[in-house]
């Protein structure tokens, strides 16, 4: 098993805020996600400039895109992103437009999908999807639990990089150490910190911890 990547969610409110983040944090993650909300406030200046500091890393999109894959797309790319989302009610025309013009595309899976639904996904080039416990469903009380961990499993097993997010704090890391995970995603825990270096070089140590033995 690969060791698992980090990814910085940049769901700030502004880019001066999400760069302040990346000054501390930016070169101790492996993928920058530039988190819907940012999207959503800043739109695709927020890329270009994460894009200009950070030449050489992966930057995703967090669009949860649901229709105009290949505008949104096309929009990213041009942007600088590598990778965007879409979610995973989107007709899978939509994955489709958005896989050809991105480097990769992730599928975030919230609410009701199926694995047939994933099969057809896997079968159209779509190789990543995002396992991801709702900031609302957490707030409501909701934790991961061993349906989530099979349902993980069966997603690997299909053959997709699986990346998990959703609240993530360094305790959870362990509960998924018997699974291939592609990425752990965190944006609360990572930034909202006293020293969002040190919460990430935390980090990075607890995936090696429970991945590399
Ligand atoms: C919200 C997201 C977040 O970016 C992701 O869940 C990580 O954020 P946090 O660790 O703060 O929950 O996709 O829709």
């Amino acid at each position: 098993m690969a060791t698992p990547l980090l990814q910085i969610a940049l769901d700030n409110q502004t880019n001066e805020s999400a760069i302040k983040t990346l000054n501390s944090l930016g070169n101790e993650v492996d993928i920058l996600e530039v988190g819907t909300i940012l999207c959503l406030q800043e739109g695709k200046s927020a890329i270009e400039k994460i894009r200009a500091l950070y030449p050489d890393k992966i930057i995703l999109a967090d669009t949860k895109c649901a229709d105009a894959g290949k505008t949104v797309a096309q929009n990213c790319k041009d942007a600088g992103a590598n990778w965007m989302t879409v979610i995973c009610c989107a007709t899978i025309e939509t994955m489709v437009a958005a896989r050809k013009v991105m480097d990769d595309v992730q599928v975030e899976l919230y609410g009701d999908w199926t694995f047939e639904q994933a099969q057809q996904w896997y079968d159209n080039d779509i190789k990543q999807v995002v396992y991801h416990q709702s900031r609302d469903a957490l707030l409501a009380g909701k934790r991961w639990s061993d349906e989530d961990l099979n349902k993980i499993k069966r997603l690997i097993d299909i053959g997709f990089k699986v990346s998990v997010t959703g609240g993530l704090e360094l305790e959870t890391v362990k509960l998924f150490k018997d699974l291939d995970i592609f990425a752990f995603i965190a944006g609360r825990n990572l930034r909202e910190v006293e020293n969002p270096a040190y919460a990430a070089r935390a980090f990075k140590e607890e995936i090696k911890r429970n991945f590399e033995s």
